[in-house]
């Protein structure tokens, strides 16, 4: 099921890749049948015009960024950038010395960082195999695409993150890594995702129906306020609080610079949403609304499952219970963000320290580990 071998063809090509063609034939079927995100848009047409562009099925050639029309994308794309990082940038002593030290955590607290890992070292793959292989292809606005090539990087780095500390802190690779085949909670989020993200990777599907236009937008809706929105939140909590109370500093500060990239991818999908919805209101039906209210509250019963798995006994002054609150304040404000109601009558957000958290200044150094500055750039010498 979690295979993504299929997408290869013989010649080492993914099939639904767009094709390096310039100068095509025949656009006949562009222009008419459904939108075939494998096929090159005639460059030889006029000059693109901003109302030509389009979020999906889009006829302006996909290989022209400007004229903008997506400013929002571009400046998520900018921010991005500015934000970047690179996990080894960050010292990983301490948490080693906590580590080995038998008396350095309790084995509550160890049963955290390591479901963590179990769920991280592959949720990101998984992240970055949905972006690659799937909604990149159909989405036919070019800052968006822009945004999605850094997105996809930026999962790359989160992989990276999650394995160095794995590795940093000696734990066994395989038993981490495969957690989200062994371990229930987690294997069991994952089963959730898989369908929504096969939806878009198959090499079949297209838009440019009314069946498959709604498909798409409930695939993103899946993996932007559900995957990102919602199952990395108990994680992100457990591990923050861990930071917060001076254990595993490092790891914290890894993850709180994972924390601040994916509060930005979730909202450049919620941005991306509200966007294909308002060029194609005939999507947003009754029916999937309902649909999607249900989505989220499944997400919610998997993410609590994962807050009781993780967490059989109170740890770090955190609970289950309080996980459920959270959880629920969490998928409301998704609710709200994509225009349906909320679920969660009067949950609050027993967790006010993780807003504080998500707007991490780049300079502020929170958990007293050091990070190398991006912002400015070094200017290459030539003479
Ligand atoms: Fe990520
Ligand atoms: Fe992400």
């Amino acid at each position: 099921m979690l295979q993504f071998e299929e997408e290869i063809d013989g010649g080492g090509q993914a099939s639904g890749a767009p094709h390096v063609q310039l100068n095509p034939n025949d656009d006949s079927e562009l222009n008419n049948g459904p939108y075939d995100a494998g096929k090159q848009q005639d460059i030889t047409a006029s000059r693109v015009r901003v109302e030509d562009k389009r979020i999906i099925n889009g006829k302006a050639d996909v290989n022209q960024l400007v004229p903008f029309k997506y400013k929002w994308a571009w400046e998520k794309y900018l921010s991005g950038c500015a934000n970047h990082w690179m996990p080894q940038e960050i010292n990983m002593t301490r948490d080693i010395e906590i580590w080995k030290n038998p008396k350095g955590l309790t084995e509550d607290e160890r049963l955290i960082v390591k479901r963590n890992l179990g769920f991280f070292v592959t949720a990101d793959s998984l992240a970055a195999n949905n972006i690659v292989l799937g909604t990149y292809r159909h989405i036919t606005a070019p800052e968006c695409r822009q945004y999605l090539l850094r997105q996809a990087f930026e999962e790359a780095i989160h992989t990276h993150a999650y394995q160095y500390i794995v590795e940093s802190l000696g734990l066994d690779e395989s038993e981490i890594f495969n957690a989200y085949k062994e371990v229930d909670s987690i294997r069991q989020k994952d089963e959730f995702l898989i369908p929504f993200i096969e939806t878009l990777t198959d090499p079949s599907f297209k838009t440019g129906t009314h069946e498959s236009d709604q498909q798409l937008l409930k695939s993103l809706i899946v993996f932007a306020c559900i995957m990102e929105g919602l199952f990395f939140y108990v994680g992100f909590v457990q591990i923050l609080a861990l930071g917060r109370q001076n254990k595993m500093t490092g790891a914290a500060e890894q993850y709180q610079y994972i924390l601040r990239d994916e509060s930005m991818h979730c909202n450049f999908g919620i941005d991306l949403i509200n966007q294909l919805k308002l060029e194609n209101p005939g999507l947003w039906t009754e029916d999937l609304r309902k649909e999607v209210s249900s989505l989220i509250k499944q997400g919610v019963e998997l993410e609590y499952h994962y807050a009781e798995d993780t967490m059989p006994r109170g740890v770090l002054g955190l609970n289950a219970p309080q996980f459920k609150e959270y959880l629920r304040y969490v998928a409301n404000r998704r609710c709200q963000q994509i225009g349906i109601d909320q679920i969660y009558e009067g949950a609050n957000n027993p967790f006010p320290w993780m807003s504080e958290m998500m707007d991490l200044k780049k300079e502020r150094n929170f958990f007293e580990t050091r990070v190398i500055e991006y912002q400015t750039g070094g200017a290459l010498n030539w003479e």
